[in-house]
């Protein structure tokens, strides 16, 4: 079944948007080499856009975790399911996500990051309900604040549909 889906921000804002991201952080790292990490699935199409748009040298691994709950709801417990395949000793690291909602995901990933003894550590993420946080989280690079809405495209899912849309959209009758 088809769910009724508004444009909350379009394709051409998104990608102005990681353009703006892309900048700072090429920046910011001048001189230095970056390794990028990608939350599955849901940063995938984030981590690609925002990767062909730096300029400095850049390495990329990925790792999945599950925040158990409904479909809406995050539900605190999180659980690896695929770890990182490279180490972080020394290396730059910048952890991008799809989107902060209550932080509890981003705040067990930056402590589990951490200990691995990175010689920094920053986030990026494309959304943020800051409304929502009940973990502080301190994002580096953050695209665009949006209210407590629902939202699927650009690599967010609804049951695990919507994640191609090429905009950020809010599921209307969740
Ligand atoms: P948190 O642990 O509550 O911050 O939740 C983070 C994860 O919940 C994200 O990585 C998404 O997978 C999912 N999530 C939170 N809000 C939304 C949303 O509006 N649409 C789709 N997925 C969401
Ligand atoms: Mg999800």
């Amino acid at each position: 079944m088809e769910n009724d889906i508004r444009v909350l921000i379009t394709k051409k804002k998104v990608e102005e948007k990681i353009q703006q991201m892309a900048d700072r952080i090429n920046a910011d790292y001048q001189g230095k080499q970056l390794h990028l990490i990608g939350v599955l699935r849901g940063s995938v199409f984030f981590v690609c856009e925002l990767a062909k748009r730096l300029t400095i040298p850049v390495t990329i691994d990925f790792m999945s975790v599950a925040s158990y709950g409904d479909g809406t709801q995050s539900g605190g417990v999180v659980h690896m399911i695929k770890d990182l395949e490279d180490p972080l000793e020394g290396k730059e690291v910048l952890l991008v996500e799809d989107i902060i909602d209550s932080g509890r995901t981003l705040y067990y990933l930056m402590k589990l990051l951490k200990e691995r003894q990175p010689a920094s550590l920053k986030l990026a993420a494309l959304l943020d309900k800051p409304e929502r946080r009940v973990r502080p989280v301190k994002v580096d690079y953050t695209g665009f604040e949006i209210p407590d809405e629902f939202v699927v495209g650009y690599g967010l899912d609804y049951a695990q549909k919507y994640r191609n849309l090429p905009f950020i959209g809010v599921v209307e009758d969740v």
